[in-house]
């Protein structure tokens, strides 16, 4: 049975050239059994009929919040009927209008009477999205609890080239499906580590590692899509963290190990994705070391294993996951890690494999579990890594 079977989904559609690919995303919500009504600006029936999305889902499509040949059909009760709102596309000017509180038209209205989640698909050109006020009009709605689906990059409508094209739609219902899986996971909240480290060797300069921190972006998603409270200490990752309860963001390993001895009791589950690095220079250099100095000496040690740190601390009740990308050995490396660092499991990630590691879409990976029980699961997008770790996870709880 489809995870959308039943929902009452209300489809936003707002004055964007995108406005026409909203009758496709209807379309493939009622494909999945949603009921949908659709509420359009005025603006947005410059560029699609309303007659468009009335044939389409069967429903009366809104627009004029001063139409009183419905008097069941208020603003108020088509808030309160939603299990969910969805503005696609969401123009500019809408976010904006939004972010402030306005509420000028029958759509604005709804979105401030209602108590559901919203999810905001913008689309707009690339100089608009990436424009700072809109910029930080979407940061104050993700900040008060709106979920948005980010645009894609590529070739736009106006021409131009860069980030502002509406979300795939099968991607948008993909995302829909997931907000209504079960929320098995409302009772855990969840500390995940992600991104790669820096160790400083001077005020400009340091190691570090290719993690791009998209590996813990999904998880993050996944473990939020199934109604657990999602923490995140991220080391550099240029991936948004907005979306999640709480996130930080730190640079080396014992900032990174420091923040997380702050409050380890109070996670039921930690999900350490970081790419840590094992090693950092023995002194920090205060200034900048100069060019003309012909040669550089410098000592490396040991780091803090965050992990180790975690794994020694933790009680029986937390549930405690590792990540190691490796090369070589790396079934016999993980399995050590599981026991050495008191792990209840280990995704070990071959990154010698084609398509898999730092900056891919995809993993090679073998879960090892304490009880030695091993899960090859081979190449996989991270979407599907991080399902298998949720899905891991649920079971555990039941037993
Ligand atoms: C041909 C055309 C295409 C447009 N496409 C977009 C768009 O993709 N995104 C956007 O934010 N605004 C776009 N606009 C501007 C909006 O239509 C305009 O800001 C309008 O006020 C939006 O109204 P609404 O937010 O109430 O629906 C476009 C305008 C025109 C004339």
């Amino acid at each position: 049975m489809s995870n959308l079977k039943n929902k009452n989904i209300l489809l936003g559609v707002t004055g964007g050239i995108s406005a026409y690919k909203a009758c496709e995303l209807s379309r493939l919500m009622l494909k999945e059994d949603a009921k949908v009504n659709v509420v359009m600006t005025s603006n947005a029936e410059k560029f699609v009929s309303a007659l468009t999305f009335q044939y389409l889902t069967g429903n009366k499509v809104s627009t004029d919040m001063y139409d009183i040949s419905d008097e069941k059909i208020s603003h108020i009760d088509l808030a309160d009927k939603s299990d969910l709102i969805i503005i696609c596309p969401a123009t500019a000017n809408f976010i904006s209008k939004f972010a402030n509180g306005i509420a000028d038209n029958l759509l604005l209205n709804i979105l401030l009477a209602t108590k559901v989640d919203i999810i905001v698909c913008p689309a707009m050109n690339v100089n608009m999205y990436e424009n700072k006020i809109i910029q930080e009009n979407i940061k104050k709605l993700k900040k008060n609890g709106v979920i948005f689906i980010e645009p894609e990059s590529g070739e736009l409508a106006c021409g131009w080239e860069g980030k502002g094209r509406l979300a795939e739609v099968q991607n948008i219902i993909n995302f829909l499906k997931k907000k209504f899986k079960n929320k098995k996971l409302s009772k855990e909240n969840i500390l995940i580590t992600a991104g790669a480290t820096r160790e400083f060797l001077d005020p400009v300069r340091f190691i570090s590692n290719p993690s791009s921190g998209i590996m813990g972006l999904c998880i993050a998603e996944e473990f939020k899509m199934r109604g657990a409270k999602v923490n995140i200490v991220a080391g550099h990752t240029d991936v948004d963290l907005s979306n999640f309860d709480s996130y930080i963001r730190i640079n080396t390993a014992d900032e990174m190990k420091n923040e997380i001895a702050k409050q380890l009791k109070k996670y039921s589950v930690i999900i350490k994705v970081a790419a840590v690095g094992d090693y950092k220079f023995k002194k920090i250099k205060k200034d900048k070391i100069k060019k003309d100095e012909n040669k550089i000496d410098f000592d490396l040690e040991k780091n803090t294993d965050v992990l180790q740190f975690i794994g020694d601390k933790r009680n029986k009740n937390q549930i405690l996951i590792g990540f190691a990308a490796e090369t070589d050995k790396v079934i016999q490396n993980a399995k050590k890690k599981v026991k050495n660092k008191n792990l209840d499991f280990i995704v070990a990630n071959d990154i010698s494999k084609e398509g898999s590691g730092f900056g891919s879409k995809s993993n090679f990976t073998t879960i090892i579990s304490s009880d030695g029980k091993i899960d090859k699961l081979g190449l996989q997008t991270k979407e599907t890594i991080a399902e298998k770790i949720a899905d891991k996870v649920e079971k555990m709880r039941q037993n």
